[in-house]
């Protein structure tokens, strides 16, 4: 079933359109169960346009995610570095099939995307909300030989190339929220959240996992709950997601294999560029559920956050989420 609608989605192109009559042909199926399929395939989220008589073709803008169109664009170091890349119509989610995929057969930056999740995870037991077959759910598997120093801190470096993955798409005016939002006039644009396996001082597996508003469904907006924004907003124009999926490739996998010995101080001076926190009056929800006022003041070279308390004195946080605060 699965394997039929992955077919059908194939065929449909926005540039024409193709009758229930030629789709079957193509599928070897009845027109009948082609209208079932179409059906199935526009209440999972896939904006199919129909027209009595003439048939079937994707939304105008519409453009699947593609692994040759990702691989054609991929750099020679890239291109050596990635450990194989899967496209899934619908999966719970990338982090957590990418867990199971790097369980039973572990290979470095293995790569998986989906254009549609039906459980999709954000930081701290969130929910993460997407537009299926708009914005773009990527997952990278990364296995490292031994427990980085600071690995913390990879999910900084994260957003930051991230940003840097984006300003070639001509998206000006990123910044970072501590740990790793990037946002856009303080909505948010990308989120990233790393599940992190393995033994202290053994072999450890990271999967990071990158959800990017491209261009996110109206209907959809209103259900996530906070100020968002989506890449063809700031850009004014339509983008590619195989592109920004191959350049964020190219820039991700040579920053992953270096981590473990460049550890976060090369990234110190482009955070500052970014730090949406600068001089911000914050309050912390820590870990353990307390809240905290201050004023931020900058991160270490382990990524931690620190903040001055109302009362004076200075504190880092290495987790926790950021309120900013209007003095
Ligand atoms: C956040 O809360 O800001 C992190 C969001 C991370 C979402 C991405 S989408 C691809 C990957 N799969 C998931 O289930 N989550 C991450």
């Amino acid at each position: 079933m699965e394997d039929t609608r992955h077919r059908l989605v194939r065929s449909l192109t926005p540039a024409k359109f193709r009758t229930g009559t030629q789709l079957g042909a193509i599928l070897g199926l009845s027109r009948a169960a082609i209208h079932k399929h179409v059906q199935a395939l526009v209440e999972r989220g896939l904006p199919i346009h129909r027209v009595p008589g003439r048939g079937y073709r994707l939304a105008d803008g519409v453009v699947l995610l593609d692994e040759r169109a990702i691989t054609s664009r991929l750099s020679p170091r890239a291109r050596a570095l990635l450990g194989g890349i899967k496209i899934l119509e619908e999966v719970d989610s990338t982090n957590a099939e990418l867990l199971r995929t790097m369980e039973s057969h572990p290979m470095n930056c293995r790569v998986c995307l989906a254009e549609k999740q039906t459980a999709g995870r954000g930081r701290r037991g969130r929910r993460w909300l997407a537009s299926p077959y708009r914005d773009l759910m990527m997952s990278i598997g990364i296995e490292y030989p031994q427990w980085p120093e600071r690995l913390p801190s990879l999910g900084l470096v994260t957003g930051l190339t991230m940003i840097k993955a984006l300003e070639c798409f001509g998206a000006q005016g990123l910044m970072l929220k501590w740990p790793n939002d990037v946002l856009h006039e303080f909505k948010k644009l990308c989120g990233v959240l790393l599940d992190v396996t393995g033994e202290a001082h053994g072999p450890c597996r990271v999967i990071v996992g990158i959800g990017l508003n491209v261009s996110m469904s109206s209907n959809q907006s209103w259900s996530i709950g906070q100020d968002w924004v989506d890449l063809a907003t700031i850009t004014g124009q339509a983008v590619n997601r195989n592109a920004i999926a191959a350049q964020a490739l190219n820039l991700l996998l040579p920053v992953f294999q270096s981590f473990p010995s460049d550890g976060f101080d090369p990234y110190l001076s482009d955070w500052r560029r970014v730090d949406a926190l600068k001089s911000r009056a914050v309050t912390i929800h820590a870990a353990d559920g307390t809240m905290i006022d201050g004023t931020a003041a900058g991160i270490d070279e382990s990524g931690r956050l620190w903040v001055t308390r109302d009362h004076g004195a200075v504190t880092a946080f290495s987790q926790g989420d950021v309120t900013v605060r209007v003095r």
